[in-house]
């Protein structure tokens, strides 16, 4: 069955499926859709559920923090959309990013530009879309604010303890709560409004802990403010949160520790208002990403090595004829390290395989290393994993693929970043149709057209009529066609 939502003037397909199917049977509808039609195109799988399910147990649990989803972490405009339909805000780090989210009619005011050291350029275009709400910890940029733009709401960044988190940023940003009063003093001279304070524990934080001292900083810097004549009334409690259930820590324990912070130091009633700034919380388990083998070879698996004729260098010679019973196998994907698996330089990330098809009993397992398509040896999703073998054409599946991937992939060797299909079970859209506006129901679903995945801007010519195969499972339920609606209803917080 079809939907079709329309956002900011693209196409985007919803496959709308009942409430028992997962994205797991929706991959493998589109798996045996591409061999069909002999696709071997690696795929994303977005579920539009599982962002509504995330901000739902942010609101029960973390009630008194109003998130600004950080736009760095994914921006597929199918979920900045949805979130912003949700009623978030939107942290935007440079010009771009301030762009796409005002150009969707969000109100700047839902917007924190959270970049302590922003380019002039970028510091005008915020001036000029009226994002006034913005990140600073050194003197340099209080002079430029006080240039280009002197109006804007300043907070202040401090440096938190992000020792165990997986993606440190205190090397590069914060100022010591110790040289707040100074930096102060600096923005009083200057006349600028600051109204807060602000701080990141590090991205894919392992220690609760650490939003518990943070907090507490916080409130330091605001007595230290207070002293100097500000009236702080913003608390900004930064990033860092868990978006998928095998992180290290739990949400629900985090959000715990949070809470229990702010009632100590921040109290309901004392007039703060607490925004964050979470990325991967929101979109790391929404996308499951699934890749085609295409190609193999059988190696050795005991290295031998050997001298290159006339030459000193001692070669590793992995092509040889295995001297065991057991080959172990190399493995070439059709995604990797320069395209959604950056993540596992730049994020830190470690990423689980497993396989579309059936495993047959007491199936052997072999050694096996998972490799990207492009020429580079770097180019390895996997050293080592234990794997039934795969052939040429098998589907490998990453779950948890929504963090940090596409948004710093490239397409380097000529490799195509994944297409994007997006699924809804039917009480999720149900709920979607209500909160974005004006859903038109549209029979039949359409026959196959060129539809432009927007998300990576790939022509996708073949995705409705791939979803549409008629022999294949589909329900019977109608099929809901959003019309074009530029703007998402709008909050002012
Ligand atoms: C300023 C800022 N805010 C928010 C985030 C999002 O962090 P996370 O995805 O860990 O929630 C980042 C990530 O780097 C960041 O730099």
């Amino acid at each position: 069955m079809f939907t079709k939502m329309n956002v900011i003037g693209k196409d985007i397909v919803v496959d709308v499926v009942d409430d028992c199917t997962k994205p797991c049977d929706v991959i493998s509808k589109i798996a045996v859709i591409h061999d069909l039609e002999e696709k071997d195109d690696a795929f994303f799988v977005m579920d539009f559920g599982d962002i509504v399910n995330k901000f739902e147990k942010w609101e029960a649990l973390l009630p008194r923090v109003h998130p600004f989803y950080a736009v760095k972490c994914n921006e597929n405009p199918a979920v900045l959309r949805l979130l912003a339909a949700l009623g978030t805000g939107f942290d935007c780090a440079s010009k771009s990013e301030i762009k796409e989210i005002t150009d969707m009619g969000v109100s700047p005011s839902r917007i924190v530009y959270a970049n302590p050291c922003k380019p002039n350029s970028h510091l005008k275009f915020a001036a000029q879309r009226k994002v006034s709400l913005m990140t600073f910890d050194n003197e340099m940029e209080l002079q430029k604010i006080r240039k280009i733009y002197p109006d804007a709401e300043l907070v202040l960044r401090i440096l938190t303890d992000d020792s165990t988190a997986q993606c440190q940023l205190g090397l590069k940003y914060g100022c010591h709560p110790q040289h707040a009063p100074s930096l102060l003093r600096v923005a009083k001279e200057l006349g600028l409004n600051v109204v807060g304070v602000s701080f990141h524990v590090g991205s894919g934080c392992r220690d609760a802990s650490a939003f518990s001292d943070a907090i507490q900083s916080s409130r330091m810097v605001f007595d230290y403010g207070s002293a100097l004549g500000f009236d702080f009334q913003l608390l900004d409690i930064g990033g860092g949160y868990p978006g998928q259930s095998s992180a290290a820590i739990s949400f629900e324990e985090m959000a715990g520790c949070i809470n229990q912070a702010l009632d100590v130091h921040f109290p309901e009633g004392c007039g703060v208002r607490i925004i964050s700034e979470p990325g991967r919380y929101f979109v790391a388990s929404a996308f499951t990403l699934t890749l085609n083998v295409i190609a193999k070879r059988a190696v050795a698996r005991d290295i031998q090595t050997f001298h290159v004729p006339g030459s000193e260098d001692l070669v590793a010679n992995t092509v040889a004829p295995s001297q065991c019973d057991e080959p172990a196998y190399m493995y070439y994907c059709n995604d990797g390290v320069y395209g959604s698996f950056n993540c596992l330089l730049f994020d830190h990330a470690t990423v689980q395989p497993s396989l579309l098809k059936k495993m047959l009993l007491g199936e052997p397992k072999f050694a096996s290393s998972l490799w990207g398509p492009s020429c580079d040896g770097l180019d390895r999703i996997m050293e080592n994993c234990l794997l039934p073998e795969l052939h040429v054409g098998d589907w490998i599946v990453f779950e948890d693929m929504g963090a940090y991937t596409m948004c710093a992939a490239s397409t380097f060797n000529g490799f195509p970043k994944p297409i994007c299909y997006y699924m809804a079970n039917e009480s999720t859209w149900n709920f979607l149709k209500r909160i974005m506006p004006c859903p038109v129901e549209m029979e039949p679903a359409p026959p196959p057209c060129n539809t432009k995945c927007f998300s990576d801007s790939i022509t996708c010519p073949t995705m409705r009529s791939g979803l549409s195969i008629p022999h294949l499972e589909r329900g019977d339920h109608p099929t809901v066609m959003i019309t074009p609606i530029p703007i998402v209803p709008d909050v002012d917080y």
